[in-house]
């Protein structure tokens, strides 16, 4: 009996512990599980307004997201093990450094929403590293169907640039991509689950003569659309002609980089393409896991503190199921996943379906 109530006791201990204590009351009487998460409230207001325009899933939740990436993949094991400086990763050196960091090639255009986010940051007083990954997860919370993604904060300020040379190129081959992430410690799957971020993405810079001209059909979806979109049969340029890390898009008004037709048909990552298409709640998934190790490279997450709460919880809405684009026939899609047959699609009714540019806000 009385080993009965100690393990009881204990049970109801652990249970208590894993339930956040939400004991911090902060600005409008919301609750977080620490004092420290109640700055991050303020920048949510703020932002929401003024940076995303009410809460909208447009052009610059699309470079805030891109932003996530662009600061964190600055890391690489395998120059620190050459006795080089490897980078911080996810540090805010983009924003400290920005006169170096964006001027990397790769880095074309991200100068913009490094600016527009800087004086937020400075406002609030928060880090530039905080600040990007924060910014990037508030915003796909508003695109529908988007994730939930995780927020630690406390990431302190860097004091050296990133090396060059780290971002991939949609021009970079699959086996360098595959490599570049490997180096910072994703799978070919995880490079998979991180380009659902193309879903809500749109490109400015690759042909810069059709600026906000997006990757598939719904940019403000978190959807399933761009992974059947990149499988289809590229057919025409949507601007100027082919420009460095284009492809043939198969849609008028749509952009394809080289990089995701090559992942999208790539042996080693076809089926984990494919296997979204039918399966939103895993791509989610998926991209929250990959997302939540993109947020803390070359951090310690255990150093920081989770603030996750105070990242909107998604409007629920019911995404309609992927279609083929007006026009097209599953003759269209180019089937790459040899394990599972290309799943059957119900095709857009109507004229041939062409896509609207990204407004600039
Ligand atoms: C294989 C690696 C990747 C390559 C080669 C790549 C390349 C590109 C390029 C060339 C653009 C267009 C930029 C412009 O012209 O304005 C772009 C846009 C974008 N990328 Fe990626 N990307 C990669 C991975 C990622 C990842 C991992 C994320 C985030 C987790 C991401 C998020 C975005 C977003 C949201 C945009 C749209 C930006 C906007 O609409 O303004 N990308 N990407």
């Amino acid at each position: 009996m009385f080993a009965k109530t100690i393990l009881a006791l204990a049970a109801l201990a652990v249970a208590v512990k894993a339930v956040p204590s939400h004991s911090a009351v902060c600005s409008q009487g919301r609750r977080a599980s620490s004092e420290a998460c109640c700055v991050w409230f303020d920048v949510l207001d703020d932002i929401q307004e003024n940076l995303f325009d009410g809460s909208q899933c447009g052009e610059e939740t699309h470079e805030s997201l891109r932003l996530t990436f662009h600061d964190a993949i600055g890391f690489s094991p395998a120059l620190f093990r050459q006795g080089k400086f490897g980078g911080g990763g996810a540090d805010g050196s983009i924003m400290h450094f920005a006169d170096i960091e964006t001027n990397f090639h790769a880095n074309g255009g991200i100068d913009d929403i490094v600016e527009t986010q800087r004086p937020f940051a400075i406002a609030h007083k928060v880090s530039f590293a905080d600040f990007i990954q924060f910014a990037g997860a508030v915003g796909v919370s508003n695109c529908a169907g988007g994730p939930r993604l995780q927020f630690l904060a406390g990431r302190a300020n860097t004091t050296q640039p990133s090396p060059d040379l780290l971002v991939p190129e949609p021009s970079d081959s699959t086996d360098a991509i595959f490599a570049r992430f490997g180096d910072a410690g994703f799978s070919p799957a995880e490079v998979v689950a991180l380009l659902a971020s193309h879903s809500v993405a749109a490109q400015d810079h690759v042909d810069p003569t059709i600026p906000g001209t997006p990757f598939d059909s719904t940019p403000s979806s978190f959807d399933a659309q761009f992974f059947v979109e990149t499988l289809l049969r590229g057919t025409l340029f949507p601007g100027n002609g082919s420009n460095v890390g284009e492809v043939l898009a198969p849609l008028g008004g749509e952009f394809r980089l080289f990089s995701d037709a090559n992942i999208a048909r790539d042996a080693r990552t076809a089926c984990e393409w494919q296997s979204f298409i039918t399966d939103h709640g895993s791509m989610v998934r998926k991209f929250e896991a990959a997302m939540a190790k993109l947020a803390t490279v070359g951090q310690n997450p255990r150093a920081l503190t989770d603030c996750s709460e105070v990242i909107p919880v998604p409007k629920a809405v019911k995404l309609p199921a992927p279609t083929l684009p007006a026009g097209k026939t599953l003759e269209d899609i180019q089937a790459a996943c040899a394990a599972t047959p290309f799943p059957a699609l119900r095709a857009a009714p109507g004229p041939a379906t062409t896509v609207a540019p990204v407004p600039p806000s």
